[in-house]
C-alpha cells in the first residue's frame, strides 16, 4: 500500500524524539516491552478494512476498550505510560502507543521498526471480538489478519513472532507460561521452540500450534527458525504495517 504520510510540525518531531529516549529508559528499566508490544499490537488488530474502524487510533485509552476480554492486563500499560505521556501533550495517543511498541522491539533487541508520527487519536472504540482467538487454528487467523486487517500470510507468521517476548498470566488469558527461555530478549527463539515441540515450562497456544500444521505457514515458520535476519526483516515490514492500518493510506 503507498502511504501518504501527513506532515507534522517540528515541534512535533521533537517530542516524538524525547518521548522515544524516555520510554526507551523506562520500557528497559521496569522490563515491560512485552506488555508494551501487546499493547501496539491491540490497539492496531482491531482495524476493519472494510468498515475501516478499529486501528491505531489511540482508542485504548478508554476504559470501554480496555474491558474487552482480549485485553485483559492492558489496562497495567496504559497506567504505566500515563506519566511519560504527561510530560507530550503535543503526541496523539495513538502515536504514543505505537511507538512505545517499536521502543519495545527495538530495546529487547529487535529489529528497528520504522515509525511516521501523525495517527489522530479517535473517540470510538471498535466493536469487541476483533482480536484473533488462541484457541483457534489458521482458517481464524486468515480471517482476522486477511480478511479483515488486510495483512498477508506471511505477515502472520512474522508478527507471530512477537511471541518470543513476555508470557501469558492466568488471571489475564486463561494460559500462564512465556513461550521462550528468555522472554525479555527478542530472537527467533518462538520459533526454534515451535519447530522443537514442546517442552517442560514452556507453552504453545493452540494458535501458535496451526502456524506448523498449516502448508503455507509451515516452512515460513522453518525459515525464521534457521534464519534470524529472515525472521527479523519480515518482522519489521510486517509490524510496520500493522502500526499503520488505517494510517496515511494514499
Ligand atoms: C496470532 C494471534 C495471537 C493470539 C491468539 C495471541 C494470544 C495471546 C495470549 C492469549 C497472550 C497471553 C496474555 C496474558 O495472559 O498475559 C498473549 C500475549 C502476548 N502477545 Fe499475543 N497473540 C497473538 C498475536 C500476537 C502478535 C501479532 C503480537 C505482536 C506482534 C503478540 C504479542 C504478544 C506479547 C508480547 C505477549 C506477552 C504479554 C506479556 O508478557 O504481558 N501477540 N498473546
Amino acid at each position: 500500500m503507498v502511504k501518504n504520510y501527513p506532515v507534522v510540525s517540528e515541534e512535533y518531531l521533537i517530542a516524538v524524539d524525547k518521548a522515544k529516549k524516555k520510554l526507551r529508559g523506562f520500557i528497559a528499566e521496569k522490563n515491560c516491552a512485552p506488555l508494551m508490544l501487546r499493547l501496539a499490537w491491540h490497539s492496531a488488530g482491531t482495524f476493519d478494512q472494510c468498515s475501516r474502524t478499529g486501528g491505531p487510533f489511540g482508542t485504548m485509552r478508554f476504559k470501554a476498550e480496555q474491558a474487552h476480554s482480549a485485553n485483559n492486563g492492558i489496562d497495567i500499560a496504559i497506567r504505566l505510560l500515563e506519566p511519560i505521556k504527561e510530560q507530550f501533550p503535543i503526541l496523539s495517543y495513538a502515536d504514543f502507543y505505537q511507538l512505545a511498541g517499536v521502543v519495545a522491539v527495538e530495546v529487547t533487541g529487535g529489529p528497528e521498526v520504522p515509525f511516521h508520527p501523525g495517527r489522530p487519536d479517535k473517540e470510538e472504540p471498535p466493536v469487541e471480538g476483533r482480536l484473533p482467538d488462541a484457541y483457534k487454528g489458521s482458517d481464524h487467523l486468515r480471517d482476522v489478519f486477511i480478511k479483515q486487517m488486510g495483512l498477508s500470510d506471511q505477515d502472520i507468521v512474522a508478527l507471530s513472532g512477537g511471541h518470543t517476548l513476555g508470557r501469558c498470566h492466568k488471571e489475564r488469558s486463561g494460559f500462564e507460561g512465556p513461550w521462550t527461555e528468555n522472554p525479555l530478549i527478542f530472537d527467533n527463539s518462538y520459533f526454534k521452540e515451535l519447530v522443537c515441540g514442546e517442552r517442560d515450562g514452556l507453552l504453545q497456544l493452540p494458535s501458535d500450534k496451526a502456524l506448523l500444521a498449516d502448508p503455507v505457514f509451515h516452512p515460513l515458520v522453518e525459515k525464521y527458525a534457521a534464519d534470524e535476519d529472515a525472521f527479523f526483516a519480515d518482522y519489521a515490514e510486517a509490524h510496520l504495517k500493522l502500526s499503520e492500518l488505517g494510517f496515511a493510506d494514499a
